[in-house]
């Protein structure tokens, strides 16, 4: 009775100490399963007399329930807290402030090309379109540059074949679309021209808008209002001035750069002229009957005086720090 006493206390003690599910389980063995302190005395039942047997029987008996009730509640009790931890390690709190999106932006450039676009498009202003790799045809020859002409040496080309060019300008999409429509002409077309040359103000690539107006009557005094009344608006700026310097191009006759004041001086923004009659007869424009000016703008000129960017390499580098700031 004694021992039985003792083996009931061992088990109670034994089952408070654990804190391990599986262990539990292993120590329930020491005292129930088949080697176990409790077993060994039911075996032994068989040498006790008649009148001892059910006596102990019974205790033994009462001691196993107690073994198992407690082992049923230890059980329980490690059960609770395994799924309070668990709770508590999974636990999401729905309090925390939010971390953000992170939502992308429009690259500057971008943003002044749809800049640019809406201001023309209100002046009435279509867009037209391109390839960018260009047959030598429509980036030169069908621009009064043929084969050999020294003005060749002014664009610094990539050459894809002797045929084809990455285009270096946004010129030819003024052929195509001569080409392919009859005055009146009104239209604009921007896109990336490559040129072999890279600094601090040109990048191998860059964009331009090509500007174009053909009609029955129209004048060099049309180009400068034009050109004048888009730089005001896209600079926001009424005292702009513009100034519109002789030049030569193949494609234009008269031909000018476009300079615009700035902070006490004048900065190239791009060339223009009136269509040469070459080029209106190339597409079977009658240049009898129709006149036309033409410009071409850079596009990351204007994004850099816009946004006062002084490299213009800065808008090709994918630097996050520098990019985040047109948001
Ligand atoms: N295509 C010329 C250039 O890239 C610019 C230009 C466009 C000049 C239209 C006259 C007319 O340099």
């Amino acid at each position: 009775m004694e021992e039985l006493q003792q083996i009931l206390d061992q088990a109670l003690r034994q089952f408070a100490e654990i804190s391990d599910e599986d262990e539990l389980e292993q120590v329930k063995a020491r005292f129930l399963g088949k080697e176990g302190s409790l077993t060994a005395l039911l075996k032994g039942l068989g040498k006790l007399s008649a009148e001892q047997r059910p006596v102990a029987g019974a205790r033994i008996n009462q001691v196993k329930q107690g073994i198992e009730a407690a082992l049923q509640q230890r059980r329980e009790v490690l059960r609770k807290n395994r799924l309070a931890s668990q709770l508590a390690e999974e636990s999401l709190d729905v309090t925390l402030p939010g971390r953000g999106m992170g939502t992308g932006g429009l690259h500057p450039v971008t943003r002044t090309l749809q800049r640019i676009e809406q201001l023309f498009h209100s002046l009435g202003f279509a867009s037209a379109s391109g390839p960018e790799i260009e047959s030598d045809f429509y980036n030169f020859t069908a621009l009064n540059i043929p084969e050999n002409h020294p003005a060749r040496a002014m664009h610094d080309t990539f050459y894809i074949d002797p045929q084809h060019v990455l285009r270096t300008h946004t010129s030819p999409v003024q052929v195509r679309y001569m080409e392919s429509n009859h005055p009146p002409l009104k239209i604009i077309s921007s896109g990336r021209v490559y040129r072999y040359d890279s600094d601090a103000t040109h990048s191998p690539m860059f964009h331009q808008v090509e500007g174009l107006w053909v009609d029955e009557e129209i004048s060099f005094a049309n180009l400068k209002g034009v050109v004048q009344d888009f730089l005001k608006r896209f600079f926001e700026r009424d005292d702009l001035r513009v100034r519109f310097r002789p030049s030569f191009f193949p494609f234009t006759e008269p031909s000018a750069e476009m300079d615009m004041s700035w902070s006490g001086g004048w900065l190239e923004i791009g060339g223009c002229g009136m269509v040469h009659p070459n080029v209106l007869n190339h597409v079977d424009i009658d240049s009898e009957k129709y006149l036309g000016f033409a410009f071409g703008l850079g596009v990351e000129r204007l994004a850099m005086l816009r946004y006062g960017v002084n490299d213009l390499r800065l808008f090709y580098e994918s630097d996050l720090r520098f990019l985040k700031q047109f948001k």
